[in-house]
């Protein structure tokens, strides 16, 4: 049998960091464009409380002007009707859509109710930026998938991998040991001048508490801060969401 390209339809991705601009949203973006490049239906799905730079650094296709703030006061009787759906859909260049949040609200528990049942209804993907924050109790509708697979994205400081027991304490504090053994600990390195990281230290210090361990590489067009287009992406940036992508498969799958 060929090995499944995605995780299981109604299988949520979690994208979580250790800290602000740890690589989240950029990252959420690569797999979601890695999904809509082998023809998976992939929302990529902004859980920030207040929302963040979801659409706005990925939709480089369409950028809806409609939170999900606003999709979710046109739901009746707790459906999402296609056609707002649709409206409130922002579009990369790969396919995917996006869900973004205007911060006029904060993120409630039903928002990711009525998200994920009509994701589930529609047999599509999702991949969740979460941001830094797993405990709000918003996210439960998220994290009560057994097969989630926890990418947990870490900057290439080392201020931020003192940060990383904290996380991974939280993990397994919410989500137990078998969150912690779904969890993909991926390194983001965001300086040209990258501080090298000997990847075999970190693997004897995590053990087999955890899935594995992925780095993207420094990517010059994730640098400049532009609007993402996957197509002016390194083949190495590409290869490294690919391997990562691969990974979030096998750590939901066990
Ligand atoms: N592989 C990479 N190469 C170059 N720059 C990168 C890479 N990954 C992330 N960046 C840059 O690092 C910054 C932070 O990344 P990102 O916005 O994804 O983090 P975040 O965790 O979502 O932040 P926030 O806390 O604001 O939500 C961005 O400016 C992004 O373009
Ligand atoms: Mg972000």
């Amino acid at each position: 049998m060929s090995k499944p390209t995605w995780v299981k339809p109604a299988v949520p991705v979690l994208v979580t960091g250790v800290c602000g601009g740890s690589g989240c949203t950029t990252t959420t973006l690569g797999l979601a464009n890695v999904a809509a490049t082998r023809g998976i239906s992939i929302v990529g799905v902004e859980a920030n409380p207040a929302g963040g730079d979801l659409a706005d650094r990925g939709a480089d296709a369409v950028l809806s002007e409609i939170g999900i703030e606003q999709l979710i006061t046109s739901v009746r009787g707790g459906i999402i009707s296609d056609e707002a759906f649709i409206q409130a859909s922002s579009h990369t260049g790969t396919n995917a859509r996006l869900l973004h949040r205007l911060g006029t609200t904060l993120a409630r528990e039903a928002d990711y109710v009525a998200i994920e049942d009509y994701l589930r209804s529609r047999r599509a993907s999702a991949v969740y930026d979460i941001g830094h924050r797993l405990q709000p109790s918003y996210l439960a509708p998220l994290l009560k998938s057994s097969l989630a697979p926890v990418i947990l994205t870490v900057p290439c400081r080392v201020d931020a991998f003192n940060r990383m027991r904290s996380s991974l304490e939280s993990i397994g504090n919410l989500l137990g040991d078998a969150g912690l053994k779904r969890t993909v600990v991926t390194i983001s390195n965001q300086a040209a001048e990258g501080w090298p990281v000997d990847i075999g230290v970190l693997e004897r210090y995590l053990g087999d508490k955890i899935w594995s361990i992925e780095q993207i590489p420094y990517d010059q067009h994730l640098g400049s801060g532009v609007v993402i287009n996957y197509e002016e992406l390194a083949p190495a940036t590409i290869a490294a969401y690919e391997k990562l992508a691969a990974a979030a498969v096998a750590a939901s799958e066990g």
